[in-house]
């Protein structure tokens, strides 16, 4: 088991002993925070969002390997929408899907808790907006959703990455709050992260560059200690918090159970959003607090 303590969330709110830990690990774990119930209304919630969704109008593989995606129109416009992304292992060599697409999801994203009832009330949760604020943030934002399905037999492995990379402000200040809808083992791909990683540098950021295109910049050179490495196996409802600066990756699922989870990024309206971030939201969407 992981060498990361574990917490519980009591009517006090975040604890000395917790806020201590996110600083020394840059990860913080609050087993239970979302009841069985709260995580079943949203896998609910989401099957029936991708009833909706035609794959035969619009098939973006998403992959953090192959970073294919990142030319497609329907990732870079998915900031303020809600949008579906395909398992590259779900699509055979014509592009033609193998299996049925409640079981081809890679992801959802990224605005459902702005967009869908059931994901807003999921989201909109004082107590992350405490958490947030206890760590640090003065005007806690919700900028992005993701619903990772890691589906059974063909979910994605996710590389090694800071969240920063992909959130920049000025000062960096993304938080993660990451949430197993399921139970995450290590046979079905949990998360696996660096402890006290986060005080190391941005290693990369992905953003727009001068010509329109989408590009992965390097800042730094040092690779991270993959081999400090610690799992962080999560069961239903648990709350992994992470520092926008944590090194985190998590493994293929080649399991026959999937491993599905929810995550909110958070910045500090106070800090400046780079204008050259991948996620863009219209005018008619600013981005609102938990409460
Ligand atoms: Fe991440």
């Amino acid at each position: 088991m992981s060498e990361i303590p574990r917490f519980t969330w009591g009517a006090g709110g975040a604890t000395p002993a917790m806020l201590e830990a996110y600083r020394r690990d840059g990860v913080l774990v609050i087993d239970g925070f979302k009841s069985a119930a709260e995580c079943d209304r949203l896998i609910e919630r989401a099957d029936i969002l991708v009833d909706g969704f035609d794959p035969d109008q619009e098939r973006t593989v998403f992959s953090t390997t192959s970073r294919a995606h990142a030319a497609a129109d329907y990732f870079a416009g998915s900031g303020d929408k809600i949008r579906f992304f395909l398992e590259e292992e779900a699509l055979d060599g014509e592009g033609r899907l193998t299996r049925p697409k409640h079981q081809a999801i890679n992801k959802i994203g990224h605005a459902m808790h702005d967009l869908d009832p059931v994901f807003d009330a999921f989201s909109h949760d004082t107590r992350l907006d405490d958490l947030a604020r206890a760590l640090g943030q003065t005007q806690p934002k919700l900028l992005q959703s993701m619903y990772i399905w890691k589906p059974p037999m063909i979910g994605g492995e996710v590389v090694c990455h800071q969240d920063s990379t992909f959130l920049t402000t000025d000062p960096l200040s993304v938080v993660g709050y990451w949430f197993a809808l399921e139970d995450a083992t290590v046979e079905n791909g949990c998360m696996w992260g660096i402890p006290g990683g986060h005080k190391g540098a941005l290693r990369n950021r992905f953003h727009y560059d001068g010509a329109g295109r989408l590009v992965t910049e390097k800042l730094d050179e040092t690779p991270f200690e993959e081999d400090r490495k610690v799992c962080l196996e999560a069961p239903k409802g648990t709350l992994i918090v992470l520092h926008g600066s944590f090194p985190h990756l998590s493994g293929p699922n080649r399991s026959p159970k999937s491993r599905r989870a929810y995550t909110l990024h958070v910045i500090d309206g106070a800090c400046t959003y780079l204008p050259d971030n991948w996620l863009k939201r219209g005018a008619d969407m600013p981005l609102k607090g938990f409460v």
